[in-house]
């Protein structure tokens, strides 16, 4: 269970913009096609904590939208556990996003938001309370999102998104908006979290620590149309450590340069 295929996937979109940009290609005419994804291929094992990078505006969220039946490939298709997705709203998918709790309702009823086909009450209340708790929010599980830190909301988004028990997590630039120390906090959570639940896991972020200390496996794409510049596993030992782990560092680095940054930072 868990494993994924990314078959020969292209995606283009139509200009839809009337305005030239700087940058923009000088033939691109309005309602042209963009071509965003270029036939990428890739295969994730089940249980594989996959990390994605690239620049901004190279297709990953994109990638991410079809990989979870949100949006359509022109060509090429996605198959999970041998079945193509087709649609939306498998049960098998969970694409944690931020500011995806709903404003009128706890952290405990959230939570059970994915859990709407659970029947035994009981049964659902004890997984309810098993992932606020695995979150660390079991003081605060009558609280209203506004009533909670960016932090903790974030925490229970992802109790929300893992009490559905997806074969499959998808969490696009989840630590996007979060102050540092946040940041350090839930990406060490989401590190232990997967380790526990040893789902497939995708991660998309802009930021080469977060894939080098969270991967199992790293790929990097290219600038539009995008291409897989980089497709690695990472077998090194967690928790993870630049300045212990030579070649981490010399990865590091090999990744700026591929993403046109010079020097690391
Ligand atoms: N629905 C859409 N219609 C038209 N163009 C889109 C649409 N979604 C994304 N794009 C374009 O596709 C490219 C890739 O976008 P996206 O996947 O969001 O990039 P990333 O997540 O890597 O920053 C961008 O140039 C973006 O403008
Ligand atoms: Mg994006």
């Amino acid at each position: 269970m868990g494993h994924i295929v990314i078959d020969n996937i292209s995606k283009a979109y139509r200009n839809r913009r009337r305005q030239r940009r700087a940058g923009d290609d000088p033939e691109l005419r309005y309602g042209d096609q963009i071509l965003v994804l270029d036939h990428i291929q890739l295969e994730f094992q089940d249980g594989e904590m996959v990390c994605i990078l690239g620049p901004s505006g190279c297709g990953k969220s994109t990638l991410l939208k079809i990989i979870a039946g949100f949006d359509q490939p022109n060509d090429g298709r996605i198959v999970i556990d041998d079945r193509t997705v087709t649609r939306p709203g498998s049960d098998h998918i969970f694409v944690f996003q931020h500011n995806g709790l709903l404003p009128w309702m706890t952290v405990w009823e959230n939570v059970g938001l994915g859990l709407r086909r659970m029947t035994d009450a009981q049964a659902k209340a004890e997984r309810i309370a098993e992932y606020i708790e695995m979150v660390e929010l079991d003081n605060f599980e009558h609280h209203y999102p506004h009533q909670l830190s960016g932090g903790m909301q974030r925490r229970a988004e992802l109790a929300r998104a893992l009490a559905v028990n997806p074969e499959l997590l998808i969490m696009d630039e989840p630590f996007s908006g979060l102050d540092f120390l946040t940041h350090m906090k839930m990406r060490e959570e989401v590190v232990n979290m997967h380790e526990f639940i040893r789902k497939t896991t995708i991660v998309v972020t802009h930021d080469i620590d977060d894939a080098l200390i969270m991967g199992d496996r790293i790929v990097v794409m290219s600038g539009q149309p995008s291409g897989i510049k980089l497709d690695r596993r990472l077998d090194f030992a967690r928790p993870r450590d630049f300045q212990k782990e030579p070649a981490l560092n010399q990865l590091r680095n090999e990744i700026f340069l591929m993403l046109g940054v010079p020097y690391a930072v």
